[in-house]
């Protein structure tokens, strides 16, 4: 038998990407992580392959495949030809990150033909979250949506049918071109460029979100509570979450809302809390929130240490997203979940 704890980081498989035989051990064999930032590598493999790693985590853990299989299963996600360009790339950020390991950011480069104003990034500093206006065409946004309608087989002028699907709030696991698309534009990726200071940049392939109006002033969909996705352990290295809205946004129409400036003040908040109190629940009473709107096309970044949320949406129309991240393959990660 293969002795698990022998495969290393740079071991392949006839598809020669580095890493993916760890991670498939890791998920189907036991294998434990050799280092806190094991799961680093695993993330931006997974990134840099254009995969969603929610349906690749429930692959290995639910399927258990041979490693074959799971190779097969990459290789079928990419219509059976993986360019070598996505493979040179991903193989050398884990040669990289092996080698000099994760850096600080954000690092220092001028970004030529920069999105974000000196304002705009004032902005930024004091609150914690921006806004890029028109990131993408307003056709796109309006193709995105009729996208979405019909794989919810949702009709927009039947708002009583809206809330007839068991999925809430995500939709998982929908690729069209459309989405990958938005993704692709410059106009985001100098928008992350700016805030990260880099521009080897790797993006992450993440869900839509569908958010309609409460019924009976209840929502099966949302809204979600103020939250952190990251550890809260302190000090949090610089991470941001990034949602496009593809339709136009009032305040009430379950925008995306969060505390500006919380990055300022954080570590003595959470100093503040006596010993019993929970962070996590605590924050969900914070009266600071507020609901940013937007346009179709607008993009938010947010910084991860503001707490965040959908807001219940009071309006008539529903709220369309799609999450777009892109960081740097070697941002360093909390060693410590709080
Ligand atoms: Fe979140």
């Amino acid at each position: 038998m293969e002795n698990m704890s022998s495969i290393n980081s740079r071991e392949i498989g006839t598809l020669g990407i580095f890493h993916i035989k760890r991670l498939w051990a890791m998920h189907v064999k036991g294998l434990r992580c050799d280092h806190e930032n094991e799961g680093v590598i695993s993330q931006f493999v997974v990134d840099g392959l254009e995969l969603d790693t929610r349906e690749v985590i429930s692959f290995l853990n639910e399927t258990k495949p041979t490693f074959s299989d799971f190779e097969a299963w990459i290789l079928n996600k990419h219509e059976r030809n993986i360019p070598s360009v996505i493979k040179e790339k991903v193989n050398r950020a884990v040669s990289s990150f092996l080698e000099v390991g994760p850096r600080v950011y954000p690092q220092s480069l001028e970004i030529e033909d920069p999105v974000f104003s000196k304002e705009d990034m004032e902005f930024w500093e004091k609150n914690g979250y921006i806004v890029l206006r028109n990131a993408i065409p307003l056709e796109d946004c309006r193709k995105a949506v009729n996208i979405m309608w019909d794989f919810l087989e949702m009709n927009p002028d039947e708002p009583d049918n809206w809330h007839e699907r068991s999925e809430f709030f995500w939709i998982r696991n929908y690729q069209h071109a459309i989405f990958r698309k938005n993704r692709e534009s410059l106009k985001i990726h100098k928008a992350f460029a700016q805030i990260w200071g880099t521009e080897a940049l790797f993006p992450a392939v993440h869900s839509l979100s569908f958010n309609p109006p409460a019924k009976d002033g209840i929502s099966q969909y949302g809204p979600s509570y103020l939250h952190w996705d990251a550890s809260i352990a302190m000090p949090m290295p610089l991470d941001v979450i990034g949602l496009l809205y593809l339709n136009d946004v009032d305040e009430n129409q379950g925008a995306f809302q969060c505390v500006p400036g919380f990055h300022h003040k954080m570590e003595s908040w959470l100093a503040s809390l006596p010993e019993d109190v929970d962070p996590r629940m605590e924050i969900r009473k914070s009266s600071e929130a507020v609901n940013i709107s937007g346009k179709a096309g607008d993009l938010i970044i947010s910084r991860q240490e503001l707490p965040h949320g959908s807001s219940l949406n009071r309006g008539n129309s529903p709220r369309f997203v799609q999450y777009i991240l892109k960081h740097p393959p070697d941002r360093g990660i909390n060693p410590v979940w709080k």
